[in-house]
């Protein structure tokens, strides 16, 4: 069954939260998890939903204002985090030994790393989609165990895809998105002989989501704008429910 995760990253007030979680309900839950803002990760602790936050820190417990460590999270009760995030890579300048130092953390703290990759639309006018990801991918996942490795969930998520909140840009054909959920299964395969989820991600809706439901390559969406909205998701996890 797909994987469906809902990356809410900071649209929503607690207000709303409180309505969404008081109005979406759906009988199997086990393959939907919700990336909660950190703020309302409580919120959600209170309800079934699997758990998973947004971001973590690269540090340990102590002296690091304003930062969430692993530990931090695993006691709200998350079991997966996002890595990696095109925003953060982009705004917030993360690196990717940083990325590396907190799927580090999350295995520390028995947390299933959720690892975003994606290329700029300059790098696929270039070609250039395939060397991209797979150096992100070596960069981020060089420094463990295949053993550790095979919890990691990949999500491609192509940068020029990813809507502003506002305007979902267009999604590719899934032909263009399945070439690369290929490309990087079989670097996963080659490089640390594991098979793994790859997700994607970007602009993914109640419009488009029956298109790319019909592809048995893409193993679930991570979710982002979609995923703040009662009916948009409810939609998307029903078509996945429905179909098993
Ligand atoms: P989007 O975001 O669905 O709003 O494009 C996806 C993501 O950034 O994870």
């Amino acid at each position: 069954m797909k994987l469906i995760i809902g990356n809410q990253k900071a649209y929503l007030n607690r207000d709303e939260v409180e309505e969404f979680i008081k109005i979406i309900h759906f009988k199997q839950r086990g393959n939907v998890i919700i990336c909660a803002n950190t703020l309302y990760i409580d919120l959600y602790n209170k309800t079934d939903f699997v758990l998973g936050a947004q971001n973590v820190s690269v540090d340990k417990n102590g002296p690091t204002t304003g930062e969430t460590s692993a530990s931090q999270l695993k006691s709200m009760g998350v079991d997966y985090c996002i890595v990696g995030h095109s925003e953060r890579r982009l705004n917030q300048k993360e690196t990717d030994r940083d990325i590396s130092i907190k799927i580090k953390r999350l295995f520390e703290n028995d947390i299933v790393p959720i690892l975003c990759v994606g290329e700029t639309l300059d790098q696929r006018k270039n070609n250039l989609s395939t060397e991209v990801i797979t150096k992100q991918l070596s960069a981020a996942l060089n420094d463990f165990t295949d053993t550790q490795l095979s919890n990691v969930i990949i999500a491609y998520e192509p940068i020029w895809a990813i809507s502003d909140g506002i305007t979902p840009s267009k999604i590719p054909d899934n032909e263009v998105i399945e070439e690369c959920i290929l490309s990087i299964k079989k670097f996963m395969s080659d490089h640390y002989g594991i098979d793994i989820k790859v997700l994607y991600g970007g602009s993914v809706n109640m419009k488009n989501v029956d298109q790319l439901n019909r592809s048995d390559i893409i193993d679930g969406y991570l979710i982002g704008s979609a995923s703040r909205d009662c009916k948009e998701f409810s939609y998307i996890i029903s078509t996945i429910n429905d179909k098993n």
